[in-house]
């Protein structure tokens, strides 16, 4: 760690108040002190600043409620706080919500990315006299596996593999995906882009399966697995997303895109199964004294469900050196303790709005 560091880097971080973000302003903060991070964050029903609680008394934080399309103000937090890094997540993200309401994934993910993109243009290239280096900036723009499209029963995606994506989501994050490589080429503006895998960990949104899965099983509710469970995830411990983003702000080369994967391929129900497991252990059984997994219900399948997502993080391997080093079991009881320890976060994120969706997806109170 002590090797990676370079100067004191002022870095715009969008989306922070989201699960990912929030693990990497937490992680960034804590582990690496000459990073001084501007959270720009829109507060939409996923960000939460409860998951920012604490962090804002330290003085390499500043939080800034905004909407990434807002030129102005990206515009002037580039020019206030000379920023020289970015690392974009803020994105529209549930793949459910895309289905039901794709215009704020294209405001968003697109429109939002583009103006982000500008921003580092006008402050990087065109005020070249006035504004940071451009040799020492970086943009990063975190993207998802999910923009490759869907496989069979074998292989996994590589960083060559050509775009495919099949949901509003994918679609969208693919093309920003394109905006931010056109920077590059065009513009020589010195991007990288990074496509991860499925996420887990403290701070997930309970609209995503495994902590949806973990507070309706400690409700004793239903737990919905779409169509015949068998849908294939590779699922990666967020702090392990966290260090491989840091790695590749850090060594990665220009204008390249690298994978970011788990090792860890499972089928939704293999998931579903573990999580009633770990907490019928922890937690006891139900009330009426049965196991957990007798609360697994199939529903509906989702439309256009993609069947299997797998990473090929070779070259973030060979290249960077950075590789997972969280394994999925021990992540996993991890992460359910997590949710055990920590259930006022989850009734505070669960409020009306969260009902709402609920009752309007799994057509439940
Ligand atoms: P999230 O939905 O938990 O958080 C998104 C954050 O962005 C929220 O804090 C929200 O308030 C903010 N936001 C949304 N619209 C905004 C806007 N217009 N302006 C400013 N802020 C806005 O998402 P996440 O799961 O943390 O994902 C973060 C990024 O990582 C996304 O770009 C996503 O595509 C990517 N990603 C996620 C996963 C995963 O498994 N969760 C995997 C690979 C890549
Ligand atoms: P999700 O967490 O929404 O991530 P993504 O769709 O971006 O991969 O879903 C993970 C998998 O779990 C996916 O195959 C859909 C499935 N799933 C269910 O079976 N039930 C649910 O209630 C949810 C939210 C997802």
């Amino acid at each position: 760690r002590q090797q990676r560091r370079f100067n004191l880097k002022h870095v715009l971080i969008t989306g922070g108040c989201g699960f990912i973000g929030s693990n990497f302003v937490r992680h960034t903060l804590e582990n690496y002190p000459d990073y001084k991070i501007v959270n720009l964050d829109k507060l939409t029903y996923a960000g939460n600043p409860g998951n920012l609680t604490g962090v804002e008394k330290n003085s390499n934080y500043r939080f800034v409620k905004g909407d990434i399309a807002d030129a102005a103000l990206v515009g002037k937090i580039f020019a206030e706080e000379k920023i020289d890094t970015v690392v974009h997540f803020a994105a529209e993200s549930h793949v459910d919500r895309s289905i039901t309401g794709p215009a704020e994934f294209v405001r968003t993910n697109i429109v939002g990315t583009f103006t982000l993109l500008e921003a580092a243009r006008e402050a990087w290239l065109n005020n070249a006299k006035t504004g940071p280096s451009k040799n020492t900036c970086r943009f990063l723009h975190v993207s998802t596996d999910e923009v490759y499209g869907s496989l069979g029963e074998t292989g996994a995606f590589q960083e060559t593999t050509p775009y495919d994506p099949r949901s509003p989501y994918s679609a969208s994050k693919a093309s920003s995906d394109h905006l931010v490589s056109a920077y590059f080429h065009t513009y020589g503006l010195p991007t990288l882009i990074t496509n991860c895998s499925n996420n887990y960990g403290p701070y997930q949104f309970p609209e995503k399966l495994i902590p949806l899965v973990i507070n309706n099983a400690l409700q004793g509710k239903a737990l919905p697995v779409y169509g015949d469970g068998k849908n294939v995830r590779d699922w990666l411990y967020v702090i392990d997303h966290c260090e491989a983003i840091l790695t590749v702000l850090q060594k990665g080369r220009i204008g390249e895109t690298y994978n970011i994967g788990g090792n860890s391929e499972k089928q939704n129900i293999e998931i579903v199964n573990l999580i009633c497991d770990i907490l019928d252990e922890k937690a006891g059984s139900l009330p009426n004294g049965e196991k957990r997994r007798s609360l697994i219900t199939y529903v509906k399948d989702r439309a256009g469900h993609d069947r299997r997502y797998a990473i090929d993080a070779a070259k973030i391997r060979t290249e960077l050196g950075w590789s997972p080093s969280v394994n999925f079991a021990d992540g996993m009881r991890r992460t359910v303790e997590w949710y055990l320890d920590h259930k006022a976060w989850i009734a505070s994120v669960t409020d009306g709005s969260y009902r709402e969706y609920y009752e309007k997806m799994y057509g439940e109170k």
